[in-house]
């Protein structure tokens, strides 16, 4: 930290000699950034984005292509920062809350999240979201995190390295043989089933990228707290859930919500949160010094450590970061408030339901999605007779369809039907597998 806050705080002289007020520098860049769009109808929406207009783009999950608001966002505040590093940076990070930038974007993602800002912690990727949280548990030698064999290498990854530092024990069981015929209670089962005396911690997947299932985490959330046995902490991978469905995130029952925001919340690439409640924030250890946090400054300064409970603010890893990247996510957030997140899941739902039942009437095509839009999101994984999934993606490819594979030991093709897509664009695909399956 170049300047504490203190310091900082007693710098009001040097600071007014500056172009940037305490307060002017979001009136600033506010100034020169339009306001959001009419996104009112999905052609409006859709032409936010600079996708290759020749190609329709079925792999936007993947990582986001930076819509116009979340562009102009970005260019304000780098603008700003290029201006004046220092006192940009100083203020937005380090002032009063009114003008904390961080805070901003908790705020948002906490009103759409149905969260509390001061809970919400700030990331890069799903990924060091998970590694921060299970590396974070006080786990103790013996004791075991209980995940499942369909989640992505992030996760698994993430479990293994923590546990291995803690002593502790990964288990991974299977939840269904077929994700296109498993029900909630099936998959509960499972779960139930395979939970051990050492079981601390389960580790699952909101929306599966390889088969696209989404679990559902509400139910399974009860039944882990009605069940006898000691308490067992819920962490979830919620990126492909995160702005493909219409929840109320806070109120699932996880108790530790990953996910990046660069995916199908069309944040800024880079960028990503946690959510926790205060309780199972201070239940955490962390592992990167936070630049968020005053009370753990205050005691680095007094040579001690801090007395207050860890919480969002502390786990937020510091050092400086992308910040026209990290403050540029309001605007994605407020995009998709002013879109309604009913509204957004309805499309996403209904475009989704169109492919699947397109790609159902075709018999060499086997769907392992399930049918039901309370098991799935805006993810549908197929397979094509006698079609190794990377050829079905290169000849999508050919015909002008961005398809991918599932990065897992068995590999589907992958179809995402998402914002940027039309009815149209669906019954091109449906067309274009029936071609290909011959
Ligand atoms: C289910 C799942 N979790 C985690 C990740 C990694 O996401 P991130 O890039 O945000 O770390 C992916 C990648 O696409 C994914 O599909």
């Amino acid at each position: 930290m170049a300047l504490s806050r203190r310091a900082f705080l007693k710098a009001p002289a040097a600071l007014a000699a500056t172009a940037l007020l305490p307060g002017s520098l979001l009136a600033a860049v506010e100034a020169e950034t339009p306001p959001l769009p009419d996104l009112s109808d999905w052609d409006s929406v859709r032409a936010q984005f600079d996708l290759n207009p020749s190609t329709a783009q079925f792999a936007s999950f993947f990582i986001a292509s930076h819509p116009a608001p979340v562009r102009a966002a970005i260019e304000g505040y780098r603008r700003a920062i290029d201006r004046d590093p220092l006192h940009v940076v100083e203020q937005a990070l380090f002032m009063g809350p009114e003008h904390n930038l961080p805070l901003r974007v908790q705020t948002q993602m906490g009103e759409y999240l149905g969260a509390r800002p001061q809970d919400v912690c700030l990331t890069g990727n799903t990924t060091t979201g998970l590694a921060l949280v299970y590396h974070g548990l006080p786990l103790r030698p013996g004791e075991e995190v209980l995940t499942t064999t369909h989640d992505h290498y992030s996760h698994h990854e993430s479990i293994r390295l923590a546990t291995e530092r803690a002593g502790a024990g990964i288990r991974k069981v299977a939840l269904f043989e077929d994700a296109s015929s498993a029900s909630t209670e099936s998959i509960i089962d499972a779960l139930l089933k395979g939970i051990g005396p050492q079981t601390r911690v389960v580790g699952l997947t909101w929306v599966h990228s390889a088969s696209g299932i989404r679990l559902p985490i509400r139910e399974i959330a009860a039944a882990l707290r009605a069940r006898s046995g000691p308490p067992l902490a819920l962490v979830v991978d919620g990126v492909h859930g995160l702005g493909s469905t219409d929840e109320n995130v806070a109120d699932m029952g996880c108790d530790y919500f990953c996910a990046g925001t660069h995916k199908w919340m069309f944040g800024p690439r880079g960028t990503g949160l946690v959510w926790a409640n205060a309780d199972n924030w201070a239940r955490l250890r962390p592992m990167v010094p936070s630049f968020s946090d005053w009370d753990q400054y205050q005691a680095w300064e007094q040579d001690r450590a801090p007395t207050t409970p860890n919480n969002a603010n502390r786990m937020t890893p510091g050092g400086f970061h992308a910040y026209e990247h990290q403050w540029g996510t309001a605007a994605a957030f407020g995009m998709h408030r002013q879109m309604g997140r009913a509204r957004v899941a309805a499309r996403i739902r209904s475009l989704n339901d169109q492919l699947k039942a397109g790609l159902a009437e075709n018999p060499k095509v086997k769907v392992h999605t399930p049918r039901s839009g309370e098991l799935s999101a805006g993810l549908v994984s197929f397979e094509v007779d006698g079609v190794a999934p990377t050829d079905v993606v290169r000849q999508l490819l050919d015909k002008r369809i961005i398809a991918s594979t599932s990065p897992y030991a068995i590999t589907y093709v992958r179809l995402a039907p998402s914002l940027v897509n039309t009815p149209e664009q669906v019954e091109h695909a449906v067309r274009a597998v029936r071609e290909i399956s011959g």
